[in-house]
């Protein structure tokens, strides 16, 4: 991974200033610490994470050299209830960066899996500080399978994940799909700021969800329907059987058909 070329190639805010460890805990403790003393934009990258966190509590496994793991400090004018747009335009600027760069239909499962085929190429997972109904700042946590072989994920989830090596044979530079990903993200976070629906829009259109049969899995609930929508902030429309609607804002989805 070259740092340097990575700030070079990068146009806009985020990835002007880019912190690298070799290891580290977590990208996303890290930029959640430095978050209030930094500007927007912040990026920090690791070559592998002793405690990577996946979303609801998961595990997000780590090993060096192989995959990408960055996290990104934004500090967004959007209300605290639109939080989740943070990762719905993550999502998309991840899509489409990784299609430019492998070729491959990379879909988006709701909320913010990148998905190849129905496995899971990779996971965003947005932290958030606020203070009086305002987001303080968020930190964007991107991580993608790019160099994995299947041997290198645990067996467990060996064949619900996949990466970009596994699915084209081929080996891929990290540098080159950073700064994709953080050119894409400048785009994107710029959309989500000025006209949040084409954001909404694009995902409509990168992602696998919609007008599939659904199981989520919330907190308090679990439901099953027909995904009809997403809304303007994000939270998935879903129709029960009996016709009613459902809206979730947040939640563990399972395409069944
Ligand atoms: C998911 O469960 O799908 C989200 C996975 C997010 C993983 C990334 S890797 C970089 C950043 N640091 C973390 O500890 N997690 C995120």
């Amino acid at each position: 991974m070259n740092i340097e070329k990575i700030k070079q190639g990068v146009r806009g805010n985020i990835g002007q200033e880019i912190f690298f460890y070799p290891v580290i805990d977590s990208t996303n403790t890290v930029a959640f610490e430095k978050a209030l003393n930094s500007r927007e934009g912040l990026v920090i990258i690791a070559e592998s994470q002793l405690k990577g966190k996946g979303r609801l509590g998961r595990k997000w496994v780590s090993p060096p050299g192989l995959n990408i793991y960055m996290s990104i400090v934004l500090k967004p004018l959007i209300e605290l209830t639109d939080a989740t747009l943070i990762t719905i335009m993550a999502a998309v600027a991840c899509s489409i960066a990784l299609r430019k760069i492998s070729g491959l239909e990379i879909t988006i499962k709701w909320p913010n899996d990148l998905i190849f085929q129905n496995r899971k190429i990779g996971g965003i997972l947005t932290e958030l500080k606020s203070e009086n109904k305002k987001i303080v700042f968020a930190v964007l946590g991107i991580g993608i399978n790019i160099n994995a072989d299947s041997k290198d994920f645990p067996e467990d989830i060996r064949n619900i994940a996949t990466s970009l090596k596994n699915e084209t044979k081929k080996n891929f530079s990290r540098t080159k799909i950073i700064i994709e990903l953080l050119n894409e993200l400048n785009k994107w976070y710029s959309i989500l700021n000025s006209d949040p629906k084409t954001v909404i829009n694009k995902w409509k259109e990168l992602a696998s969800t919609i007008g599939k049969k659904v199981r989520v899995e919330t907190v308090q609930e679990n439901f099953e329907g027909i995904a009809q929508d997403i809304d303007e902030k994000g939270a998935l429309i879903l129709k029960l059987p009996a016709g009613k609607q459902k809206r979730i804002i947040s939640g563990d989805l399972k395409e069944l058909s």
